[in-house]
């Protein structure tokens, strides 16, 4: 058994709607741990680099002014394949798409406003978390 690490991120619309619990809750429902918890506001630079694989899509634009709209919360999770897990509580990217029971579909609006982020694989959440939880110690 493999114990992984993966980054999330409760996005401005969630935080707004008070849903930062909400979406703890589901997190700690499928059995992974929260092993590090910061609220924070993405300034546009850090918006704008965490997206960067986005910069060619019709909606950067929208999604880094979304993401500095608010504050949101970030998280590292940990557990036995805890990427893919995170990813299938999650639920898809569009939250209209997203069955009950998964966090997009209980707190997310549509395919922008979307209550999560959640690394798309081992790489990508070490680097995510090494961006956003660099020189903090995790439990
Ligand atoms: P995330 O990176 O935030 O975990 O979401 P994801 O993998 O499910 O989706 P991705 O394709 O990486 O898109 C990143 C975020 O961009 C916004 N988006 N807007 N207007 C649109 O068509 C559109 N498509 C994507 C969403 O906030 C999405 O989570
Ligand atoms: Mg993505």
């Amino acid at each position: 058994m493999t114990i992984e690490r993966t980054f999330g991120i409760v996005k401005p619309d969630a935080v707004a709607k008070n849903a930062v619990g909400g979406v703890v809750d589901l997190v700690e429902k499928t059995g992974l741990k929260i092993v590090g918890l910061r609220l924070m506001r993405l300034s546009e630079p850090q918006a704008r680099a965490f997206y960067a694989v986005h910069k060619e899509r019709p909606f950067y634009g929208d999604l880094v002014r979304f993401m500095t709209s608010g504050p949101c919360v970030v998280m590292a999770i940990e557990g036995e394949n805890a990427v893919a897990r995170y990813r299938e509580v999650m639920g898809p990217t569009d939250s209209k798409k997203a069955p009950a029971g998964t966090i997009r579909g209980a707190y997310g609006t549509d395919i922008e406003k979307n209550a999560v982020h959640g690394s798309d694989g081992p790489d990508t959440a070490k680097a995510e978390l090494a961006f956003f939880f660099a020189g903090l110690e995790l439990a």
